[in-house]
């Protein structure tokens, strides 16, 4: 649906929700067995997002909830990530605090998870996310969309040093991250490959290589930091980025390196995915929050995460 246009069109997406949100329902609780009695409680995306697609998912939680007598639970789509990854099988001894890398299509952040609801930024993107990053160079590649995936599969043929772009803030002494640059570099280049004529295929791959190369060492690199800023000695990685296999390895050295955990959920669970929802508000309920009864409703396209830091 979004291919053709390079990204999410924020209209084409909520109307589709429209139609598959109710029947993806009946499919699923199909699937697992269960019918709505079996249900204790709705987690739905509050925020943050795109508002159409958000209207779509809380309008359709609050109907069920009306028609079910099902309570609610408005989620924070960050938290769900930041959560997930304690759902993974590779995080059973994982305790707060710990470092979260939180990489998605919007986000670029290192956190301190002290506990459920108790987060502190420790580093943010100034401009570009690094999932944009992929995106936007998949796209002047001329890649579909999502473009990680396809950057990372085009990578796996190229020679990430035969260009050599830009690592933005590396050596600078914050935990901030900016793309921005690296992306008018990986233009500025295909402009000077293109006139000349020499974006062959073999080209692509290595550009593709470099680009892949320059945004992981830079997300290794500040994850590096972290920990030793922090003492912290445990790191799970969250998001869609979270899937890639160069960071996983990037990651992994660090681990071996700096004695540090790093917890890879599934690729599943980085990218988005409604169980990670359900897991966060499942997690708020155990911890004595009360779900909602159906009723007006409003949602968060912009809602920070450490606003749920009471
Ligand atoms: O978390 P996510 O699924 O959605 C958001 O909440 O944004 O992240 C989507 C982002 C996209 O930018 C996509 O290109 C990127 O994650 N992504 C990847 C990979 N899989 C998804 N980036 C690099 N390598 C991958 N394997
Ligand atoms: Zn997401």
């Amino acid at each position: 649906l979004h291919a053709a246009y390079g990204g999410v069109v924020p209209e084409l997406a909520s109307r589709d929700h429209i139609l598959r949100l109710l029947p993806l329902t009946e499919t699923v609780l199909g699937q697992a067995g269960l019918t709505w009695p079996d249900i204790d409680a709705i987690g739905y995306t509050a925020g943050p997002g795109l508002a159409g697609a958000l209207l779509v998912g809380a309008a359709t939680a609050h109907g069920l909830s009306f028609a079910t007598g099902i309570p609610l639970m408005g989620i924070h789509h960050l938290e769900g990530h930041l959560l997930s990854p304690l759902l993974d099988p590779s995080a059973k001894e994982l305790r707060f605090p710990f470092l979260a890398l939180l990489v998605s299509g919007g986000h670029t952040q290192i956190m301190r998870v002290n506990g459920l609801g108790d987060y502190d930024m420790l580093g943010d993107t100034i401009d570009d996310a690094a999932g944009e990053a992929f995106d936007k160079s998949a796209q002047l590649l001329g890649l579909g969309y999502p473009g990680g995936p396809a950057i990372s599969a085009l990578a796996t043929h190229g020679d990430p040093r035969r260009f050599d772009l830009p690592r933005p803030l590396l050596k600078r002494p914050t935990l901030d991250f900016s793309f921005a640059g690296l992306k008018t570099a990986v233009l500025t280049q295909v402009q000077k490959l293109r006139s000349a004529n020499t974006l062959d295929d073999r080209t692509r791959a290595d550009l593709a290589a470099a680009v892949q190369a320059a945004i992981v060492e830079v997300l290794v690199a500040k994850c590096n930091k972290a920990v030793r800023d922090t003492g912290l000695r445990a790191l799970v990685i969250a998001g869609g980025v979270g899937a890639n296999q160069a960071l996983r390895d990037g990651l992994s050295e660090l681990a071996r390196n700096q004695d540090v955990r790093v917890c890879f959920p599934a690729p599943s669970l980085c990218t988005d995915n409604g169980v990670m929802i359900a897991w966060a508000a499942a997690l708020r309920i155990a911890a004595g929050h009360t779900p909602q009864a159906a009723g007006a409703f409003s949602v968060r396209p912009r809602w920070p995460l450490t606003a749920l830091t009471e």
